[in-house]
């Protein structure tokens, strides 16, 4: 299973330390070649001789301990097909969201440009601890799998969320980094996230509920999957790949469009206001004896319908939010826009769709129904947008 791969583990100075003896034979096990380094505080838990002599290797600890021309932790980070830290304490976690590097496994980490997977274990009030948290957050961000502690009886007499998640988890999170196929390895696609905002005076806008969750899991998705992804998004966003922020529909389109040359692919989550106001106020619009007041709305440019008259070998998706006729209303906007897939999304439910983190889907092409997708969180449905497409 993991034959011919090497599976880098790293441990931190915790008591679960000495559960990771056992991940390391679990590997082992599947003819993996297992690479440890350790803090010098995990050596408090487990001796370097038993790591040593499960993984067959030498194990890390000293970073200056150079044997050849190569930095020790650049020779780490570069031999290794993924790294699992575990278990990862609340000072290696907040070390690694700040870019830290004061020791082997943190320097080791930070040169590390392939997958990551922490398991941390800690004390409940250190992992309830809104810093600890926020650091969590930040790996997230960039790209980091995060394996959440398990509640229980732990080690330091305290009953709540902190023990090591069970290592089965932590392997079959390993297996299934190092088998995901890169289906769009050599691909470039810009996605969009987010509800456009369309100002009304330097005070009010117009604009929808879209939270960008779904751009953002296409994006994410289509990033581990071995694209290079630009995200248009209106909605902030911190990630490992390109992120370009906007407002408004024609920053968007503006967006968009100076990539669209280059790009194989364009995919359209983005909610996108079709008016915006006719005359922008620039100072606040006061409030007046009258009753009413009247804002006129203009037609934006209408992004999907004008990357899919300009394209020429780009495949163009775009997404459909209906209430009401599903099915009906997305056929006719597939032919209305001329897009090779349109994904149809109900957003009256309040379980799926805007701003919920799950979402229940159909494919469509110009032939009519590709596929139907069950209920499922926005990421697994992202990915398997991308299967349908180019898998
Ligand atoms: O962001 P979330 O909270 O996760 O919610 C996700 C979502 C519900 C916003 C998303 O799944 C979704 O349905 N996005 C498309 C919303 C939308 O604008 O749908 P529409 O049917 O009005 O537009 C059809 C397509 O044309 C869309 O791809 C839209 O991006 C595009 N469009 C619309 C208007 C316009 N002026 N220009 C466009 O390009």
């Amino acid at each position: 299973m993991l034959s011919g791969k090497t599976v880098l583990v790293g441990i931190t100075g915790g008591i679960a330390a000495y559960k990771i003896c056992e991940l390391i034979r679990m590997f082992k096990r599947v003819n993996a070649n297992v690479r440890v380094v350790c803090t010098p505080n995990a050596l408090n838990f487990v001796t370097k001789l038993t790591l040593q002599n499960l993984s067959q290797n030498e194990v890390g600890v000293e970073e200056f301990n150079i044997p050849d021309f190569k930095p020790e932790h650049i020779s780490y980070a570069d031999e290794a097909d993924v790294m699992v830290i575990a278990p990862a304490t609340a000072n290696t976690i907040s070390k690694l969201a700040s870019g830290i590097c004061d020791n082997l496994l943190t320097s080791v980490a930070c040169a590390f440009h392939k997958p990551v997977i922490i398991a941390p274990a800690m004390n409940c009030n250190m992992w309830q601890n809104p810093i600890i948290q926020e650091n969590l957050k930040n790996l997230k961000t960039y790209g980091y799998t995060i394996l959440e502690p398990e509640s229980g009886f732990l080690a330091c007499g305290y009953q709540g969320q902190g023990r090591l998640c069970a290592l089965e988890k932590i392997f079959d999170a390993t297996v299934k980094k190092l088998s995901t196929k890169k289906i769009l390895t050599g691909k470039k696609i810009i996605i969009t996230a987010g509800g456009t905002i369309e100002d009304i005076d330097p005070v009010r806008y117009i604009s929808n509920y879209s939270s960008g969750k779904m751009g953002i899991a296409l994006a994410d998705t289509a990033y581990e999957l071995g694209s290079d992804v630009e995200l248009v998004t209106t909605v902030p966003a911190k990630k490992p790949y390109v992120v370009t922020k906007v407002k408004s529909a024609f920053e968007m389109k503006n967006a968009v469009m100076e990539h669209f040359s280059d790009a194989d692919c364009v995919i359209m989550a983005a909610a996108v206001a079709d008016y915006h106001v006719k005359e922008k106020s620039a100072q606040k619009i006061k409030k007046t004896n009258d009753d009413e007041i009247t804002l006129t709305l203009v037609k934006n440019p209408d992004i999907l319908k004008s990357l899919c008259e300009l394209k020429t070998h780009q495949t163009v998706v775009g997404f459909c939010a209906e209430s009401e006729n599903l099915l009906e209303n997305a056929k006719e906007k597939i032919s209305k826009k001329g897009c090779d897939y349109l994904i149809a999304n109900d957003i009256s439910r309040k379980d799926i769709g805007f701003s919920s983190d799950y979402n229940e889907v159909t494919i469509l092409s110009s032939a009519g129904v590709v596929k139907e997708l069950e209920k499922a969180d926005k990421y697994t449905i992202a990915r398997q947008i991308f299967e349908e497409i180019y898998g």
